[in-house]
């Protein structure tokens, strides 16, 4: 397994970004803290869930257009970006088959790498598996190239990323790329406001523990005091923006403290965390951010009713 990051690095991160996002107002903390072991099991639940369309129809595109992407690239490499879409993976890697030999899953979590690729090279005899533990978001020049390249960054996540990170995501992806690569990306797309609250305001509330659970992990982390029933799990549609804005509402005044950082926080009754966004697109602006980053969107798919895309991006 290559590692450009150690658990070291991670807890770095993880105390720069709750340092600089809990003390500027309003309050912030980066999605990508919520999947610890917990996290990431209730974000499966959260993929089960009725209200959550987006992996049914990123899936459904998928069980329809594996063949045609197979047959569109060639691939002899397959790079995924956040390696946490077991089902979806194997999809790929059965329509590539015929071209593909290296399997390279690239994620931040050693531990769920190391398990999933392992699980992979023993269902796949011939392909080489190289896992890489790497932040996709800084490390995308040190990843390993390849001949006739797939990069596949799937399940939405391009939308936890501003424009502006999005363009520079891309363009850093482009870098890496020749001619003959593609990049297989999953978004989100805009629809009626209902629908997308239900879906990150689920009735069960798996979504509202999945959202606080970015608590536990700055107390186990940090030794904060965050109790977080004392939060209220908040998701608004932002129209100007076109996301979902997920927030942590405190629902009392009062004051956490996290020694590690040797830090006090303090949150007035009602006060918001922002924790997520998640930007749904249109192909328009998905065309444009693309251009800007010195790609094209080559072919293009949806689900039946619109509600998600696939599309396959090519250097320029
Ligand atoms: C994994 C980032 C695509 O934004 O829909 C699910 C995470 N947040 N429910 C998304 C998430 C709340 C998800 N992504």
């Amino acid at each position: 397994m290559d590692r450009y990051l150690t658990p070291d690095d991670l807890g770095k991160a993880l105390r720069r970004d709750v340092a600089d996002g809990l003390s500027t107002r309003p309050k912030t903390l980066p999605a990508k803290w919520f999947y610890d072991e917990r996290g990431s099991e209730l974000f499966e639940e959260i993929t089960r869930l009725e209200e959550y369309y987006p992996t049914r129809r990123e899936r459904a595109i998928l069980a329809e257009r594996a063949g045609e992407i197979a047959e569109a690239t060639g691939a002899v490499t397959l790079m995924e970006l956040g390696a946490g879409s077991g089902e979806k993976t194997r999809m790929l890697l059965d329509a590539l088959s015929g071209t593909l030999r290296t399997y390279v899953p690239v994620d931040v979590s050693g531990d769920f790498l190391g398990r999933a690729a392992g699980q992979i090279a023993e269902d796949h005899p011939g392909l080489t598996v190289r896992p890489v533990v790497a932040d996709y978001e800084r490390h995308l020049a040190l990843l390993p190239g390849g001949e006739r390249r797939l990069v596949a960054f799937l399940g939405g996540t391009i939308g936890n990323m501003a424009p502006a990170e999005r363009v520079s995501f891309l363009s850093a992806v482009g870098a890496t790329m020749s001619e003959d690569d593609a990049l297989l990306l999953g978004a989100d797309l805009v629809k009626d406001e209902d629908r997308l609250v239900r879906a990150y305001d689920d009735a069960r509330g798996v979504t509202a523990e999945f959202n606080r659970n970015v608590l536990n992990v700055i107390d186990r982390e940090l030794g904060a005091d965050f109790v977080p029933e004392r939060f209220e799990h908040v998701a608004v549609w932002n129209p100007n923006d076109e996301w979902i804005e997920m927030r942590l509402r405190s629902t009392a005044p009062q004051v956490v403290h996290i020694p590690t950082l040797d830090l006090k926080v303090e949150f007035d009754e009602g006060e918001e965390v922002r924790t997520e966004i998640s930007a749904k697109f249109r192909r328009d602006r998905l065309d444009a951010e693309a251009g800007a980053a010195g790609l094209r969107i080559d072919r293009w798919w949806t689900d039946p009713d619109g509600d998600f895309s696939l599309s396959l991006l090519r250097p320029v």
